[in-house]
């Protein structure tokens, strides 16, 4: 048994984490302000120390590594367009707490730190798919930030020898990926559309490209490379190696839930990524990572979760 602290644990992807860490019998802490976090996302695990407090405030990040083996660094305001409306409030949360929860780690004797990147950091790149060697090419305040916090990790492990590994991850979605809000990310706010009978929104022509990625693909990622020894100050794409246009994307979700809506075109957004697609031969070599759950299967299952939680909500 190891003990984690699971930065924004109460969120989509950490609640996934922390909910597998403690399946898996080891002791875990979340810390999260609560700012796009859910307590309700934790009801139903069992066990966990939770602290609600800022990152970017160093005591709550001093507090919070006490005693803990590993930091899985997942707190984050996840959006590119929140962060060009807002590019202030995204980079305390994305830069100032990252560089807080690093330094608290370090001092705290942590044995290692794997922070939660993004594809965005690519931005538009000549050839796809995107492997770890290609030159960045920040297109939003949001993938700059993302940027500079791995950076941060790889100078920590080359300046103190603090071991962190960065794990790029592209377009996660599954259950617990809230829908309620304009910054969301694309396959939570299709769902509610299609089950609501909503044309969903389509930002540009639609022939933009992701590869999405199952939740379960990104637990399996980042705790393989908790403990593979050769990661160890390195970046490495977790995604599936695959793509999909958003046209397509919404035929597939049809065709899943047996409905036929056509989506509302709209104005491509500022800072959009074109084509996103990794190359993930570094996760197999290094982490003996596989992709578990395919995009077909993860819809269904995030399809169906969507379904329950409206029809639980409806009969609140
Ligand atoms: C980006 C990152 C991703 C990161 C995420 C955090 C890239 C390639 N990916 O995702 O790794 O985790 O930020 O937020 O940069 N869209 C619509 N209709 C909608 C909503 C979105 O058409 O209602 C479009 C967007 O314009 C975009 C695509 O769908 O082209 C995906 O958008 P979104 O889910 O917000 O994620 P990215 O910005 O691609």
């Amino acid at each position: 048994m190891a003990s984690y602290l699971v930065t924004g644990g109460a969120g989509f992807i950490g609640s996934h984490l922390t909910e597998e860490l403690v399946r898996r019998g080891h002791q875990v802490r979340v810390v999260d302000s609560l700012i796009t976090g859910k307590r309700r996302n934790l009801d139903h695990v069992l066990g966990v120390e939770f602290i609600e407090g800022d990152l970017a405030d160093l005591p709550v990040c001093e507090r919070a590594v006490q005693g803990v083996d590993y930091v899985l660094h997942q707190a984050a305001i996840p959006s590119v367009p929140r962060s060009v409306n807002d590019p202030l409030a995204s980079n305390r949360a994305n830069v100032d707490a990252s560089l807080n929860i690093l330094v608290a780690a370090r001092d705290a004797g942590v044995k290692r730190l794997v922070y939660a990147g993004s594809s965005s950091a690519y931005g538009n790149t000549p050839t796809l798919p995107k492997h770890e060697e290609m030159p960045t090419n920040p297109l939003s305040p949001y993938a700059l930030q993302k940027l500079v916090a791995e950076q941060y990790c790889q100078m920590f492990t080359r300046l103190y020898g603090f071991e962190t590994v960065t794990t790029r991850y592209f377009n996660v979605f599954g259950p617990r990926q809230d829908p309620g809000s304009p910054y969301s990310g694309v396959i939570s706010l299709f769902s509610t559309a299609i089950l609501e009978g909503r044309r969903p929104t389509i930002y540009g022509d639609g022939e933009q490209t992701r590869d999405f990625t199952f939740v379960a693909n990104v637990v399996d990622g980042v705790l393989r490379a908790c403990e593979a020894p050769a990661a160890a100050g390195e970046v490495i794409n977790v995604a599936t190696g695959g793509r999909i246009s958003l046209n397509d994307l919404l035929k597939t979700m049809n065709t899943i839930v047996g409905t036929n809506i056509e989506p509302i075109y709209a104005e491509a957004r500022v800072g959009d990524v074109k084509d996103s697609q990794a190359d993930i031969s570094r996760a197999k070599t290094l982490l003996g990572y596989t992709t578990i759950v395919p995009l077909e299967a993860g819809l269904e299952t995030t399809i169906a979760w969507c379904r329950a939680e409206s029809a639980s909500v409806s009969g609140r």
